[in-house]
Formats: C-alpha cells, sequence, structure tokens
C-alpha cells in the first residue's frame, strides 16, 4: 500500500493488519527509550492547512519514536498566506526529498489530489468533511482493548454527523470489523442522504443508550456550519448531550468515546469524562501507536514503495 487516504484503502483485512502492527508499537512505546530506529533515513512532512493538536502532535510522535526526521509545515508562518497554491507548496517540499506528507485540509480531497502530483506517500490527517482514517483505527483499537472485538458490538455515533470526518471514517471501519453502527442525531445534523451507509438511525439518544456497548460522541463542528442547525447549545444538549443523568442509563462495561476537542458541557458532562469507561485519554495514547503501525506499513515494509 503506498497511501492511506480512506478506510476503504484498507479494507477489513488491512485494517487487522494495523491493529497487529499497533500491538507491537504499543510495546515499544512501553519501553524507557520508547524509540526503534525502523525508519531511520525517511522524511515525513507534516501538512496542516487546518488547526490540529492532537493529530499533529501524534503523527510526530510516532515519526520519532521511528527515527524518521519530521520537517513542520504551519500554514499560518509559510508562502501559503502570500498566496502560494497547495500543489506548488508540495512540490516545493516535494523538491527537498521526502517519503511521505501527512495532509489536513479543510477541503474534501485534497490529500487525494496530493498523491496525484508527488511521488511520496500521502496520509489523510482529515479532509473537510470527508475522511479521518487514523482516528478510525485508533478508535477500533481503543474498542478493542476493552471489549476484545468489535464484531456484533452495538456502536451509537451521537452528534454532527453531517459536517464530521471522522464519522464517515468510523462508520466504515467499525461496520467493517462487524460492529452494528447506530447514528444518533436530530435529522439537521445528519447528511442529506444515508444511501449507501451500512447504519440504522436514531433520533431518541434515550431510547439508544441502555442498548450500546460503545457510545462515541462528536463536536459540534459549528466553525464548519453555515446556518443555524440547532435551535441552541442548550436544546442540543438537553435532547442530545451525554449528560450525567443520561449516563445512568448506560450498562456498566459501555465504553464512552470522543475524537476531541470536546466541548464540555455541550455533547458530554464534564463528570462524564471522568467516569471508569471514559477512554477518551486511551483514544490519545493508542493514536501515537496506531500512526506508528500506519508509517510503518507505508514507508518501512519495504513492499509499499
Ligand atoms: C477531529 C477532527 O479534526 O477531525 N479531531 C481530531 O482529529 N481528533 C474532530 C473535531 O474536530 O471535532
Amino acid at each position: 500500500m503506498r497511501h492511506l487516504l480512506s478506510i476503504s484503502d484498507l479494507g477489513a483485512e488491512g485494517i487487522e493488519e494495523v491493529m497487529r502492527l499497533t500491538d507491537s508499537f504499543v510495546e515499544v512505546s512501553s519501553r524507557a527509550i520508547p524509540k526503534v530506529p525502523t525508519l531511520r533515513g525517511k522524511t515525513v512532512v507534516s501538512l496542516f492547512f487546518e488547526n490540529s493538536t492532537r493529530t499533529r502532535l501524534s503523527f510526530e510522535t510516532a515519526a520519532k519514536r521511528l527515527s524518521a526526521d519530521i520537517m513542520t509545515f504551519s500554514v499560518g508562518t509559510s508562502s501559503v498566506s502570500k498566496g502560494e497554491s497547495v500543489r506548488d507548496t508540495v512540490e516545493t517540499i516535494e523538491a527537498m526529498g521526502i517519503d511521505a506528507v501527512v495532509v489536513r485540509h479543510r477541503s474534501a480531497g485534497v490529500p487525494w489530489q496530493v498523491s496525484r502530483w508527488i511521488d511520496a506517500s500521502v496520509i489523510n490527517a482529515g479532509d473537510g468533511w470527508h475522511e479521518h482514517p487514523t482516528q478510525a483505527l485508533l478508535d477500533c483499537y481503543t474498542i478493542r482493548e476493552r471489549l476484545q472485538t468489535l464484531d456484533g458490538r452495538r456502536v451509537a455515533i451521537v452528534g454532527d454527523i453531517k459536517h464530521s470526518r471522522v464519522a464517515r471514517s468510523a462508520v466504515l471501519a467499525f461496520s467493517a470489523l462487524g460492529a452494528d453502527v447506530t447514528l444518533v442525531a436530530p435529522p439537521t445534523l445528519l447528511p442529506p442522504s444515508l444511501a449507501g451507509w451500512p447504519v440504522q438511525v436514531s433520533h431518541d439518544l434515550d431510547e439508544v443508550l441502555p442498548k450500546v456497548d460503545v457510545v462515541y460522541l462528536l463536536r459540534m463542528q459549528s466553525e464548519r456550519m453555515q446556518e443555524a442547525l440547532v435551535p441552541s447549545l442548550r436544546e442540543y444538549t438537553a435532547g442530545y448531550g451525554l449528560t450525567r443523568r443520561r449516563a445512568a442509563q448506560l450498562q456498566d462495561s459501555t465504553l464512552v468515546m470522543h475524537p476531541g476537542p470536546m466541548n464540555r458541557g455541550v455533547e458530554i458532562a464534564a463528570e462524564v469524562t471522568a467516569l471508569p469507561n471514559a477512554v477518551i485519554t486511551r483514544q490519545v495514547a493508542n493514536g501515537v501507536a496506531v500512526r506508528m503501525a500506519v508509517l510503518f506499513l507505508l514507508l518501512g515494509s519495504g513492499t509499499g514503495r
């Protein structure tokens, strides 16, 4: 495999392979010196045209633990602010000699375009509303860590599905591994069409919560909304927030997940993030090992390029 642009590039078998590789990189990350020479001499560029805290730091940590060199590009301090195009930017960076680019952009499809322009491997770190494959992989890994398997597990993905690349990748990955996915949202926060999505839909969170093994909350992505899609955040929370009262309806073993950044008090109550089954920081921790696995798969196996 040369690029990771979508979960569909991997399929169930590819996801399983990433999970197996992740196991070995979790072991590396637990060592006193969490570093291996696997990608020595390779250069990875993080090319983020949109803000990020965890995804970017996670990829950079992953590359460093594999001994790759990492170049960091920030839009704010680059010639993009002088009007340079994405194509000229990536071609300039490639001319310096690189092996992989990790791309985030507010428009869907940019990582795919970049993969046509350059020879290096391209990893999608989030493109518009489209996909965020490494997030879905770390979510699969986190669920398996606690519940052993996704096969037959019932997962509710709750909230702003419409604007969520996380939801699109998660639906593909969870269902590829055999989970039953239910989207829970007000109709205004669902995509205009769900044709072909392997999901059920509900508008009633209270009815769904007692039945699920995983509740996955999404951030209200106000920066992507052109119009008021919910009457107010208070009313959103009243209908779809995981409040303390609602969390009491969960089974003891049900996992609470969130990709971050959280709006505490909106989609999730602050107290709920501290429950024993809230695995939000495990998601972040596993993100590093999962991204090591992805970098290894694309750059390290010798079969990729
Ligand atoms: C998400 C993103 O940027 O797609 N965050 C992340 O990468 N963990 C989700 C979000 O912005 O709500």
